[in-house]
């Protein structure tokens, strides 16, 4: 896990404001929480400033929702610095790769992943590709282990990954596609590969239990000897 700082000061804008329409959005958003309790709306707001700042949070935007929802700036700033969903410096202009380096993903090959990030977009994390449009970093679990190994971008993870399909998915990405996120193996969520492995007949009448009393001729459950509760 990376330490996460602000990035440095040449590197940040002078100011930040909200759009007005970003603005109006945050607004309906403080309005679902009851009166004294706006700052509960800190995170989709923080988001939607990293949005409209091109994939990144600078200082004056954590500043500027601290302001606008009645917070203290160190406390915007906590949550900026805990969620990685969070960029602290400028990332890629296409995309920012969240690349997971938990046991289970390295345990499925996950280090051939990194190492796809490492030749394609940058041999150290945090830093542009040089054209500008490619980032990445190293996360903990992304809490799809299940279709390890994975990776985040944006808003979505692109799993069972192979460094051949994770390729596809960056190449689609640099001509402007939306590559389908899930599984890149074919498989559905998390469902076996190549089909079902149990539960595979269903059969129609069910052969009854041995000793069950019903075949014992002992009467019905709760019943008994005779026959009479
Ligand atoms: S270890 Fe990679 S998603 Fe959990």
């Amino acid at each position: 896990m990376s330490v996460r700082r602000l990035a440095p000061p040449e590197q940040q804008p002078a100011s930040f404001a909200f759009t007005p329409e970003n603005l109006a959005w945050a607004k309906r958003e403080m309005t679902k929480y009851p009166e004294g309790r706006q700052a509960s709306a800190v995170i989709p707001i923080l988001w939607r400033a990293q949005e409209q700042c091109g994939g990144w949070t600078p200082r004056a935007a954590i500043e500027y929702v601290a302001a606008l929802l009645g917070m203290a700036p160190i406390r915007v700033l906590e949550v900026a610095t805990f969620y990685t969903m969070f960029q602290l410096a400028p990332v890629g202009r296409k995309a920012h790769v969240q690349w997971c380096g938990t046991t289970p993903c390295l345990l499925r090959g996950g280090e051939e992943i990194k190492k796809v990030c490492q030749r394609r977009i940058h041999h150290e994390p945090f830093h542009v590709s040089a054209d500008g449009d490619f980032s990445w970093e190293e996360v903990e679990c992304l809490g799809a282990c299940v279709n390890a190994p994975m990776v985040q971008i944006g808003k979505d993870t692109y799993e069972d990954l192979t460094p051949e399909s994770f390729e596809k998915v960056l190449d689609a990405i640099a001509r402007g596609e939306s590559p389908r996120p899930g599984p890149q193996n074919g498989r559905q969520f998390s469902a076996p590969l190549g089909g079902d492995t149990t539960l595979t007949t269903f059969p129609s009448s069910p052969a009854p239990l041995p000793n069950h009393p019903r075949q014992a001729g002992e009467g019905r459950v709760g019943e008994g000897a005779s026959g009479k509760a």
